[in-house]
């Protein structure tokens, strides 16, 4: 009896601990604040464009398409996902979050209760954002004018909760996105607006049947539903000059003068031909980067 007792606690102990280790709160530093500065705001509406979050929380009805207010739906594989309204509608927006929830939320995939984000929502590229960036975006985020809209709740299979997002975050962080640290500032900034604000590879990498995608393959192309979704590793983009990459990504224009379709159009139209022009020569430096390498 006094030996099964022990098995029962050292069992409940073990499973305490996977718990823990499953649900326990991101670190958010407490100082975090939302500036009002116009600095602060200005810059953060820039982010908001670099990070195409237009493309997945645009509003659904005439008045509500240049708003923040959610409502598309996002069909995936593992079913039907629906942005929600990201304008500071107190209801049914963002208006009532503190810095620390964005940061929880973009960078954690965490909601402000402590629940988990589904990863329709690209939190996983967005978690290498910098603090300073995301509380840019909370800055300018507070200041739309609010919207009151409840995006519905999404359609899954009966067996994908909300915390079952808890194990798929462990599993998804053995497949590390690579960390190559460029010294050039230009190469760097690509990387950034490329693996994080522009989460190129929520897309344009492979994921397997769990949906976790595989950095080994990092830009090797991948298949949603029916849609092909082409590779643009070096490999891919070996007769792409900077310069190619630079006019693709301000117009939609591929070297071999063809215009590219799909979802690809709304990232041109939404994010890349928005950006400075020094911020597409870096992104465009970073996808040609192995012309360099090699000459
Ligand atoms: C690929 C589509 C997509 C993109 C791009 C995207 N989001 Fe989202 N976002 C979602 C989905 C889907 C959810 C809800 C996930 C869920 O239901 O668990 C979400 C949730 C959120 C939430 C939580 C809102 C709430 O009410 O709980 C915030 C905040 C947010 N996104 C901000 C952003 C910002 C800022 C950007 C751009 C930097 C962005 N998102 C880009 C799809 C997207
Ligand atoms: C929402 C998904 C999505 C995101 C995010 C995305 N792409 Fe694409 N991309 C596509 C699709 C789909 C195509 C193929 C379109 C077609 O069929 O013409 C494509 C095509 C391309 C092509 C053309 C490749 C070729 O050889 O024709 C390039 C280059 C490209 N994307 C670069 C990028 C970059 C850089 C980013 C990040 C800033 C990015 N994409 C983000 C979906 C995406």
């Amino acid at each position: 009896m006094r030996r099964r007792n022990i098995v029962l606690a050292t069992v409940l102990f073990a499973g305490g601990l996977i718990a823990l280790w499953l649900f326990i709160p991101p670190s958010i530093s407490s100082s975090a604040q939302v500036s009002n500065s116009a600095d602060a705001i200005a810059r953060g509406e820039y982010l908001i464009t670099a990070g195409g979050c237009i493309s997945c929380h645009r509003g659904q009805t005439e008045e509500t398409s240049e708003a923040l207010s959610g409502g598309l739906a996002l069909e995936t594989d593992f079913g039907i996902f629906y942005a929600p309204n990201i304008t500071p509608d107190e209801q049914t927006g963002i208006g009532n979050w503190q810095a620390a929830d964005f940061i929880a939320a973009l960078k954690h995939g965490r909601t402000p209760s402590g629940n988990f984000y589904y990863p329709a929502f690209p939190y996983r590229a967005y978690a290498g954002l910098s603090d300073e960036d995301v509380l840019d975006m909370a800055a300018y985020l507070l200041t739309l004018e609010p919207v009151s809209y409840a995006a519905p709740q999404p359609k899954l299979p009966v067996w994908l909760f909300r915390w079952t997002v808890a194990g798929w975050n462990k599993m998804a962080d053995l497949s590390k996105p690579s960390q190559d640290q460029f010294e050039d500032e230009t190469l760097a900034r690509g990387a950034y607006l490329a693996r994080n604000l522009g989460h190129c590879g929520e897309c344009h990498t492979p994921r397997n049947d769990m949906g976790i995608p595989d950095y080994t393959r990092e830009y090797a192309g991948a298949e949603v539903g029916d849609e092909v979704i082409e590779a643009i590793d070096a490999e891919a983009l070996e007769e792409w000059t900077a310069n190619n990459f630079d006019i693709f990504l301000l117009l939609g224009l591929k070297p071999e003068g063809e215009f590219v379709g799909g979802d690809m159009n709304e990232v041109i139209e939404h994010n890349t031909s928005k950006l400075t022009d020094e911020d597409r020569d870096a992104l465009a430096a970073f996808f040609t980067r192995h012309h360099a390498i090699e000459d």
